[in-house]
């Protein structure tokens, strides 16, 4: 499997590089500017749970029934991850296995076949090597992929679908936020709705978590936030996460962030930076982070596969404001981590923890 992996990204290096060349690589935002040209599908019936072995075929749209089970009653999960340029001039993937567990886990949670974690990896390395060219050069941006896996048979009374189709699109992407990539964000915690409860669905990186945070994240834009944070349901008073990504919160030497009990994303990157940190001598807790200590923090980041590691520069919760950083700039923390966290992803730096394929 690895093997296999290694001579498809190897081709991928080798594929000629002529439509890049007209791409301009330095204005890369996060959106679909840059699509990849070659997606990848299989599908998997009900009646016998068997996964096709999945074909790349032209980006285009996918054949569904207005019935389709995703767009009636919602069984839809996704994955976020990129691949790179590394510094080795090799194009790499960072920790695709983790993000195969993740689909499995969704997929259980909303009664869906996943694919085998060997199909997923597959899928996104084949989709990589189709798409090579739009890899950005080192350092200007990744290759975003985005897994896709849905209740793509028809059903009308409510059941899971009687067929599921897995699919692998990408895009060339710059950094999240407007501003770029290291420019802190000014967030605004929510204190009118939660984003997920207690045995609910805010653990699983299904497509019904994100439409219900639009309705607060367009009203902070307006206001000039760049995203809102949310607060647990229960007491109204523990951090939860951004819209689109994790949180934590620094002082000193310790870093806070809060704990995976099923309401919040179990992110790849939060996982990544936890252990990054702990490796290099900062205490990292897993615990219940409060708003209040929040606002009093050194620092707060945020962290995602598409924000990468994001300074946060202003938290606004009540009416009160805490301004992180006076002039600007990102917190040391937050940069530090940062640029280990690429530097590894992009081949720079050692990888000790063997995350980078
Ligand atoms: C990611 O970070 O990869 C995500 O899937 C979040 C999404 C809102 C862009």
């Amino acid at each position: 499997q690895r093997r296999q992996q290694q001579r498809l990204l190897a081709r991928a290096e080798q594929a000629t590089a002529e439509r890049a060349t007209e791409f301009d690589w330095d204005s890369l935002g996060f959106g679909l500017t840059h699509v990849g040209s070659t997606m990848w599908m299989a599908t998997c019936s009900a009646e016998d749970g068997q996964w096709s072995k999945g074909e790349l075929q032209p980006y285009g749209p996918l054949p569904m029934f207005p019935s389709a089970q995703a767009l009636n009653y919602g069984q839809a999960v996704f994955e976020g991850m990129k691949a790179q340029r590394s510094a080795k001039d090799r194009i790499v993937l960072f920790r695709p296995d983790a993000n195969a567990g993740r689909m499995a886990e969704g997929a259980a949670r909303l009664s869906m076949i996943p694919p085998p974690p060997e199909l997923f990896v597959e899928a996104v390395t084949q989709t990589v090597a189709a798409n090579a060219d739009f890899v950005p050069p080192q350092g200007k941006g990744s290759l975003y992929l985005r897994p896709l896996l849905v209740g793509s048979g028809p059903i009308l009374g409510l059941g899971p679908a009687p067929s599921y189709t897995l699919v692998v699109y990408c895009a060339s992407v710059g950094s999240y936020f407007k501003g770029g990539q290291l420019t802190p964000i000014d967030l605004l915690v929510e204190t009118r709705f939660h984003r997920s409860a207690p045995g609910g669905m805010g653990g699983t990186k299904c497509a019904g978590n994100y439409s219900p945070v639009l309705v607060t994240q367009l009203a902070a834009k307006k206001e000039g936030y760049s995203d809102v944070v949310y607060l647990d349901a229960k007491t109204d008073t523990y951090l939860e996460e951004v819209s689109s990504c994790n949180i934590f919160a620094v002082k000193g030497k310790t870093i806070r962030t809060p704990p995976l009990q099923g309401t919040i994303l179990p992110g790849v990157t939060r996982r990544s930076i936890i252990e990054l940190a702990r490796s290099r001598g900062y205490t990292v807790e897993e615990v219940p982070v409060p708003v209040e200590e929040a606002m009093q923090a050194d620092e707060l980041f945020t962290t995602g596969t598409a924000v990468v590691v994001s300074p946060v520069g202003s938290l606004t919760y009540k009416g009160g404001r805490r301004q992180y950083a006076e002039d600007g700039q990102p917190g040391s923390v937050a940069l530090e981590l940062y640029d280990q966290l690429t530097g590894l992803q992009q081949e720079r730096y050692p990888d000790p923890f063997g995350w980078v394929v």
